[in-house]
């Protein structure tokens, strides 16, 4: 049997319920939410797919008892719209620190043992959070990172290009947020170097409007949801099926000594490997500087 815990049931949370739900690709759903009317619309939403759903889901709603058996837990809690208002998602800092902190505890309590992916913003540093006080392993917990972003510039080039997103290979690395960065150096589409494909000035420009999209969608309809879902739902795919899927998200970086985005082969135990990269000192000083400002924030609320 397949069970996914879902906490936090806002538009995120939601999405991925829905997509986990009607793709077959769970057994158990659990659903929690502080917001009590929130989680019960919600489930009743999705009980009244049942009928006409491809497969039978078994859905139970604040069931914190019943993660002890969950295989993944999906942390997707928070308020986008403080993000929104400062520009930067350390805007949701000072709340999802603190919520990250009760649900960390929630879940030991629960007894358990399986991968932690965490969507909730500021990401990086919400996942260290949530992995200090959860008490799993490290490799246990990660979040979802730059693989949001690096699919927004897997896009912006395929655009430009006129190839599909998936031909481009390479990754966006550091925050999910406004340090985050293309790491150049890693970018192939078609086997063909990007760096040979777009001009200093190019590559600046779908560096910075990877970061920016999220924020005019955010904007349009006051949150984002179908891109961030469907990175979640894949991982949740990749830990189901053992995949080993190669690819970057927030992950403990012993060098840097925090979460952060950065290429790594997900399979069944979550984090199976950090893949070493070869970048160039200019990508190596903007990782240093993304490590420090999330480590920065870390501090102060430790103080
Ligand atoms: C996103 O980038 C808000 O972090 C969320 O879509």
């Amino acid at each position: 049997m397949r069970t996914v815990g879902i906490i936090g049931m806002g538009h995120v949370g939601a999405t991925v319920a829905y997509t986990l739900f009607t793709h077959g690709m769970v057994d158990d759903l659990i659903l929690i939410d502080k917001n009590e009317d929130k989680v019960n619309a919600e489930y009743n939403d999705l009980h009244d797919t049942l009928a006409r759903n491809d497969s039978y889901v078994n859905v139970r709603k604040q069931d914190w008892d019943g993660l002890e058996d969950a295989d993944i837990i999906i942390t997707a809690f928070g308020d986008i719209a403080a993000s929104v208002k400062t520009g930067d998602r350390f805007g949701e800092f000072d709340l999802n620190a603190k919520n990250a902190k009760e649900v960390g505890a929630d879940i030991k309590e629960s007894g358990f043992h399986g991968v932690l992916i965490n969507i909730s913003n500021p990401c990086d540093a919400i996942t260290q959070i949530l992995q200090k006080t959860s008490g799993l392993k490290k490799n246990r917990v990660f979040g979802t990172g730059t693989f949001l972003d690096t699919a927004r510039v897997q896009r912006i080039i395929g655009e430009k290009l006129g190839q599909d997103p998936r031909n481009v290979e390479g990754f966006v690395l550091g925050e999910h947020g406004s340090s985050q960065f293309t790491a150049w150096s890693t970018v192939r589409v078609n086997n063909k170097i990007a760096l040979q494909l777009f001009s200093e000035d190019e590559q600046e420009k779908i560096s910075e409007q990877s970061n920016k999209n999220s924020f005019i969608v955010a904007k349009g309809k006051g949150y984002t949801s179908y891109a961030i879902a469907t990175c979640a739902v894949r991982l949740v795919q990749a830990v189901f099926s053992d995949a080993r899927l190669y690819c970057p998200v927030s992950v403990y970086n012993p060098e840097f000594k925090t979460y952060i985005g950065y290429p790594a082969i997900i399979g069944r135990d979550g984090i199976e490997e950090v893949v070493e990269l070869k970048l160039t000192s200019n990508e190596r000083e903007k990782l240093q500087g993304a490590a420090d400002k999330i480590k920065e924030h870390l501090e102060q609320l430790s103080k």
